[in-house]
């Protein structure tokens, strides 16, 4: 079985990565020359643990990667679409890569004699890929669904920085369409690719699409929840949001997972698919309350550190800030949505120095901030000088921070957004969302 994956981000080159290791035949899309380039030789255009080694296995195995789209569509068996669904400014989704994509797959379709499989992974709103989607490639093939080619929708459920683990092991697969041979092909691929365990739901197209926003809609759900938990604990001396947080998620109708408090959700998908899904609300002519009280809450998160840090410093006039992290969760280099950013660009307004630390994300926050900000490649010497550390992202660096390494601070404030050093004997003043003091 010959497989082709077109969009080789996150989600595709994992993808890619993962099948060729284990010996399927892959061949890898991208219209990037340059990172093709980059991806031959086996350099990764991001930080995504694990996949190095992963795509290093799958190109000495049965994967190649070119510009080739055309090839691969005649040649392939399974077309996996993996290409990005944006933002737009009105929170809607940008269909462009997508479109063009199916737009050139048809194209093809209209040449050759192969039939193959095309499974949607990229995140589309209910009803894009029967409205929009199917009919651009019926257009262009001229041919139908489930005679010339076969078309489904396979939402992806893999987390940035564990992209390898969750590409190997997913909790779910969820395949949308019509139920024909097409389908039973996906389904049956899946089910030798992964253990039995693994639950695989079959369901129409929109069903499918609208399981991945629900999803994603709930995980936010449950962050912000549980950051408003710990702005009440914060204000309740002696009170610990992670105490309460873990015994509610012992309770198996809760759960324990995304209980996490913190300085708010970040990142190119919570935000992204819960904008998508309060607008597709609003034109369907339901206006979600709930969502956008998910959303403003998450908003409110990040001013709530700036509150906190005029607490601690009282004016912030000419104040050195230490940053420690700016990605939007550890084990990424992805600043993209990281309330790091929203942080600076408030902290800015208040004419505050800043030093900004990361381990991996300080070349991308850079292009963001050129020469406003300071940046250090060692912790110490983004604290020197400071008034104030704020921890941000949950690196394990952070959590192995000890008394000397505060030394160098002219104040030694910190406020810690994650609790990591909330157990250590500190001799500094010690501040963490959802600690009561
Ligand atoms: C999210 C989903 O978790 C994936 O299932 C989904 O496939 C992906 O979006 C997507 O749609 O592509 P991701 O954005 O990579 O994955 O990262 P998450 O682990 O969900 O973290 C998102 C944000 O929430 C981060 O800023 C993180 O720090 C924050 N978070 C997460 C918390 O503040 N608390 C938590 O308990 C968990």
């Amino acid at each position: 079985m010959k497989i082709s994956i077109i969009g080789l981000g996150f989600v595709g080159l994992s993808f890619a990565a993962v099948l060729g290791s284990k010996n399927f035949s892959v061949l890898g899309i991208d219209n990037d020359p340059k990172k093709i380039i980059k991806i031959q030789n086996n350099e990764i255009p991001f930080y995504e643990p694990k996949l190095k080694k992963f795509l290093n296995s799958a190109q000495k195995k049965s994967l190649t990667v070119s510009d080739d789209l055309e090839f691969a569509v005649r040649s392939s068996d399974l077309i996996f679409i993996t290409v990005s669904t944006p933002s737009l400014t009105n929170g809607e989704i940008n269909l462009k890569f997508i479109k063009n994509v199916i737009t050139k797959i048809g194209k093809t379709l209209k040449k050759t004699k192969n039939k193959p499989l095309i499974i949607v992974k990229s995140t589309v709103i209910p009803e894009t890929s029967e409205t929009v989607l199917l009919p651009l490639l019926e257009k262009f093939s001229q041919k139908s669904n489930g005679k010339g080619f076969g078309f489904l929708t396979n939402p992806e459920f893999l987390r940035e920085g564990r992209a390898i683990d969750d590409t190997l092991n997913p909790h779910i697969i969820v395949l949308g369409g019509k139920k024909n041979n097409y389908m039973k092909k996906l389904s049956k691929f899946y089910s030798i690719l992964y253990k039995k365990t693994t639950p695989i739901i079959i369901t129409n197209y929109s069903n499918a699409e609208l399981i991945k926003y629900a999803n994603n809609s709930f995980l936010a759900t449950k962050i912000s929840f549980v950051n408003q938990l710990a702005n009440i604990c914060q204000k309740i001396p002696n009170s610990d949001v992670d105490i309460v947080a873990t015994a509610i998620g012992i309770d198996p109708r809760i759960g324990n997972q995304f209980l996490n408090a913190g300085p708010g959700f970040g990142g190119s998908c919570l935000p992204k698919d819960l904008n998508a899904l309060i607008n597709f609300s609003d034109k369907i002519g339901y206006k979600n309350t709930f969502l956008n009280a998910v959303k403003t809450t998450n908003v409110q998160q990040a001013k709530k550190i700036l509150y906190l840090l005029e607490s601690i410093l009282g004016n912030l006039k000419n104040k050195k800030i230490t940053i420690l992290g700016v990605s939007f969760k550890e084990n990424s280099d992805d600043i993209r949505e990281s309330v790091s950013i929203k942080l600076i660009r408030l902290l800015l307004q208040k004419n505050i120095k800043i030093s900004a630390h990361d381990p991996k994300a300080l070349l991308n926050i850079k292009k963001i901030f050129k020469d406003k900000i300071t940046y250090s490649n060692t912790i110490s010497e983004s604290l020197h000088h400071s008034d104030c550390a704020i921890i941000m992202t949950p690196w394990n660096e952070y959590r192995d921070l000890k008394n000397s390494d505060f030394k160098g601070m002219r104040k030694k404030n910190l406020l810690d957004t994650r609790r990591l050093l909330s157990t250590k004997k500190l001799k500094l003043n010690y501040i963490a969302i959802g600690i009561g003091s």
